[in-house]
């Protein structure tokens, strides 16, 4: 089905009703699972009791929305993405306020991504209004496990595969949209602390042209073998350079990169290989309305290491939604290291920080209209 064609079956669907109506299955208290200590969460490995999943198929469209309890899933061995990978996934937080508001930052950037990603991997995306209401609708039903320790909250994983079970590589024509909820610790538990990066100079991640910008499985099992190696050497993630020449910074494992030149933020603009993060484009909109200069276009590792080394390159930092901004202290690059700002948290790191997880949770003034209220606990 050509990419016009899925988005208007998807949208007509939508705009039937259908998929709207989402069947809840009832959940007893005696099945429900014990909270876990926030202290002990750390991330990704503690699931909650429901996950909202909806089915498509070819013929008939987007179908079957149900909020069910979180299971295993059965699929046929043949199923299109185990062979060929067809999947895409998104990633985002809801957050409580101090006064007990349910919050979701920018929810619907992820919903638009997602769709662009399952575009790129030729599955049918689920209408933005139907990943909206799913996922208010799940958080909802779930909000007993939102952490309410600052610093943690509920990670949501939107996920979308093809399980049609037919070899030789072709579109899937039939696919699972499922969305599951994890409970996650303060990522800074021993406080904000820079991270060293090793500059990635053998292997890359995407090439111009690939799929790079969308979020799709392949992306990170591609990055794996060089994040292992780094992490071996003792740094924390990799600095990927661009696909064709590794000359250009890409972007972090799973953070887009902002280099500060005292006030002037440079970050490399999106060419397709890089993953368009909703924190890095938001971290722009922020800094520039603080007065900021954002620059956002292409930038030489070179320019970078000439820059810590004269230091004229005062801070980086990443951007990604597991840390929110993640301050980098220094980068390993053809055999040498080179300290940033001192391998201390900078003042403009530091001052996005605070004013981006204000908004985040509540305690600042919202003049973006970023965060969406779903409801209270
Ligand atoms: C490869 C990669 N780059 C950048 C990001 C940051 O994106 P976002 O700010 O939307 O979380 C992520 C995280 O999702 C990522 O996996």
């Amino acid at each position: 089905m050509g990419k016009m064609a899925m988005a208007r079956q998807a949208a007509t669907v939508a705009r039937s009703g259908e998929i709207l109506h989402i069947t809840i299955e009832p959940l007893e208290s005696r099945d429900m699972k014990p909270l876990t200590d926030p202290a002990q969460l750390g991330f990704g490995r503690i699931f909650t009791d429901r996950m909202f999943t909806m089915r498509y198929s070819k013929g008939s469209g987007w179908g079957d929305a149900r909020i069910e309890r979180y299971r295993s899933f059965s699929f046929d061995p043949a199923a299109c993405v185990f062979h060929y990978g067809q999947e895409v996934f998104e990633g985002l937080k809801a957050y409580v306020s101090e006064d007990g508001r349910i919050l979701m930052f920018r929810p619907e950037q992820n919903a638009r991504r997602m769709i662009r990603s399952a575009e790129r991997m030729c599955l049918p995306p689920a209408p933005e209004e139907v990943f909206l209401k799913a996922l208010e609708k799940l958080v909802l039903l779930e909000k007993r496990w939102i952490p309410r320790v600052p610093g943690t909250s509920l990670y949501i994983r939107p996920t979308l595969i093809g399980t049609q079970g037919v070899l030789g590589v072709h579109p899937s024509e039939e696919a699972l949209f499922y969305i599951i909820l994890s409970p996650s610790g303060a990522y800074f538990k021993g406080g904000f602390m820079p991270v060293s990066l090793l500059v990635e100079d053998t292997y890359v991640r995407a090439v111009p042209g690939g799929v790079g910008e969308a979020k799709t499985g392949g992306n990170y099992a591609a990055s794996l073998l060089a994040g292992e190696r780094a992490q071996e050497k003792g740094f924390s993630q990799v600095l990927w350079l661009d696909g064709r020449e590794r000359k250009y910074v890409e972007e972090v494992g799973s953070m887009n990169i902002v280099f500060c030149f005292g006030k002037k933020l440079v970050t490399p603009a999106l060419n397709g290989s890089i993953l368009p993060g909703i924190t890095r484009a938001s971290v722009l909109e922020l800094a520039r309305r603080l007065g900021y200069e954002a620059e956002e276009r292409r930038i030489a590792i070179d320019e970078v290491i000439a820059g810590a080394a004269d230091g004229s390159l005062t801070e980086a930092f990443g951007t990604g939604t597991a840390a929110v901004i993640s301050p980098v202290g220094s980068l390993f690059y053809k055999g040498k290291n080179y300290t940033i700002g001192g391998d201390k948290v900078g003042p403009v790191t530091q001052e996005l920080f605070d004013r981006l997880t204000a908004i985040q949770y509540g305690r600042a003034k919202d003049e973006f209209g970023w965060v969406r209220e779903i409801g209270r606990v």
